[in-house]
Formats: structure tokens, sequence, C-alpha cells
């Protein structure tokens, strides 16, 4: 493994591997032990897109881990005046020891990847959120003891999210089924690579989608860059959304997820929200030591 540009590039024994490095590393932290694996490091993190837990777990993570992280606004870069991302990764692949980058493109990304020389962290793009499907993942494992076997249900738009946890939790052993409109389905690439499993099921029922789900996910209705189609994707995904009835579909105990931002009584009503509280703040905090043991595997 020498980056992370999407859950398509990885196998099932590397994010295994991850989600256990993740889970020491987190043991690590909350009883005191020091873990400076990646001591004289340093991260560059740009980001071309707003965040706020992306940005603090990457900069929270590094220095824990003994590194130096930069952020960099696209806004302050030369990349945000033109200068080609190809220039870009051959610059900075020799100040620092690795790059995290948020962008719009995933082609950015991999090329980034291809001219650069030092391991690239994908930290979102429009086609995929790997780093945020590796803290699900454990988030899951974390709740349910297990992956295998389980069934996840995403409600809402076919975007990273719904991408990357289609790929992750179908390599993870999981079922997986998707509810969204007609016109808003995941990229043809991913239905094409959920096609090859027997328990991938797509629909524009969100109680169908949801029967007997272990875990429910969802995310907004319009993401970073689709701002002023907002009004119009409210009117496409009204029904999409996790309420008390898309619950009683599910199996009574099932977790929900949100990588958040969250915008209640759109995608998620404010009741489910709070009483799922538990397990959506324990994933956000799982970015942090997911993101770790993906620096560790990569940089160290
Ligand atoms: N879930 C997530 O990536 O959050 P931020 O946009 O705040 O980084
Ligand atoms: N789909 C959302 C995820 C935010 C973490 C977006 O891209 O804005």
């Amino acid at each position: 493994m020498k980056h992370l540009l999407k859950m398509l590039d990885l196998t099932t024994e590397e994010i295994t591997e991850i989600l256990d490095l993740a889970d020491q590393l987190k043991y690590e932290l909350n009883h005191g032990i020091p873990h400076p694996h990646l001591k004289g490091k340093t991260l560059g993190m740009i980001f071309q897109k707003a965040s706020t837990r992306t940005r603090v777990s990457f900069e929270t993570g590094m220095y824990q881990l003994g590194g130096y992280p930069l952020f960099l606004s696209s806004n302050d870069l030369q990349i945000g005046r033109g200068e080609p991302v190809q220039d870009t990764a051959r610059v900075l692949s020799r100040y620092l020891s690795g790059i995290m980058i948020r962008t719009f493109e995933q082609s950015e990304v991999e090329a980034l990847a291809e001219y650069g020389s030092i391991p690239i962290i994908n930290g979102l793009t429009d086609f995929c959120h790997p780093c945020q499907v590796l803290a699900d993942l454990m988030t899951i494992r974390e709740f349910k003891g297990k992956l295998e076997g389980l069934k996840m249900c995403f409600i809402g738009d076919g975007n990273n999210m719904a991408n990357s946890l289609i790929v992750g939790c179908l390599k993870m052993g999981m079922a997986v089924s998707i509810a969204c409109p007609d016109d808003y389905q995941p990229p043809k690439e991913i239905l094409d690579f959920a096609a090859q499993y027997d328990c991938f099921e797509m629909t524009n029922s969100p109680a169908q989608a949801a029967k007997d789900a272990d875990v429910l996910i969802t995310d907004v209705w319009a993401s970073m860059g689709q701002e002023e189609e907002a009004a119009k994707r409210r009117e496409a995904f009204a029904g999409y959304q996790i309420n008390d009835d898309l619950m009683a579909c599910a199996k009574a105990d099932a977790m929900v997820l949100h990588c958040l931002p969250a915008h209640r009584e759109e995608e998620i009503t404010e009741k489910v929200f709070e009483a799922h509280a538990k397990e959506i703040f324990e994933e956000a905090e799982n970015r942090l030591h997911a993101q770790k043991a993906v620096m560790v595997k990569l940089m160290a």
C-alpha cells in the first residue's frame, strides 16, 4: 500500500490491518501510551474545500504521532492560481513526507500520486471519501463486534460517501443495500464493482433497502460544490430520510451513522440523530484513530 486514493485500491487484508492498528492506537492514546511512529516526518494538508473533522483530526493525529502537520489552503498555494498539480506534486515531494488532499476531481488526487514520490492520502473528493469509511468500518466493528455478515443500508445521494461505503462494506463481507432516486445513483465504476456481489441491492425504496439492516447511514442531499442545486435536490430527495418509520424497517438494535455535518429534518430527523448520537460522535472520534493508522502504514 503506497497511497490511500480510494477504497477500490485496498484489499480486504489491508483494510483489516488498518482497522486493527487504529484500534491499537486508540487504546494507546486512551491509556497514555506514547506512539511517536512519525517522529521527524511532515504532512502537508491541501484543502480546496471546507473541513472541520478532517483538518482537525489529521493535524492532531500527526502531532500525536510525533510529526508535524502543515495546513495548506488552496487560496494561498500557487495551485489556486493555476500551477499544475503535476508540478506541485514534484515540488512538495522534495519537502514533505506525505500529502493529504481534499479537492473536487479524483483525477487531481491520482495525478498527485503519479507525479509525486511520497504517499498521498485522499481527504475527500467528489468521487469518494476513504478516510471517513475506514472510520465508519472501525465504528461498526467496535459497536457490533464484527463486520462480516452484517447488512449496511445507505439512504440518499449516490455520492462520495455512498461510493466508498459500497466498496468498503462489500470488501469486508457485509451485505449492502442503497436507496437513492433514479437520477442520483452512484457512478458506473462503483455499480460495476458492486455487481460482482450477490449481497448488493440498489432500489429507489428506502423502506425496502432498510429492511433488516444492522447499520443505517445517510449523508447530506447537497454536497460541497453542489450548493446551487440545493433546492432541486431537496425536492428529489424528499422521502429519503432516516426517521422513526424507516428505523422500524431495520433490525431493532440497528445503529445509525452520519459522516457529518448533518442537516436535521432533511436526511435525518433530530430525534433519530440524537437517539444515535453515541454512535455518530464515536464515528467522528474514530476519524482520528483510523487516519493515524493510515499515516503510520504509509509514512512510518
Ligand atoms: N466528515 C467529514 O469529512 O467532515 P469535515 O468536512 O468536517 O472534514
Ligand atoms: N458528501 C459530503 C460529505 C462531507 C463530509 C460532501 O462531499 O460535502
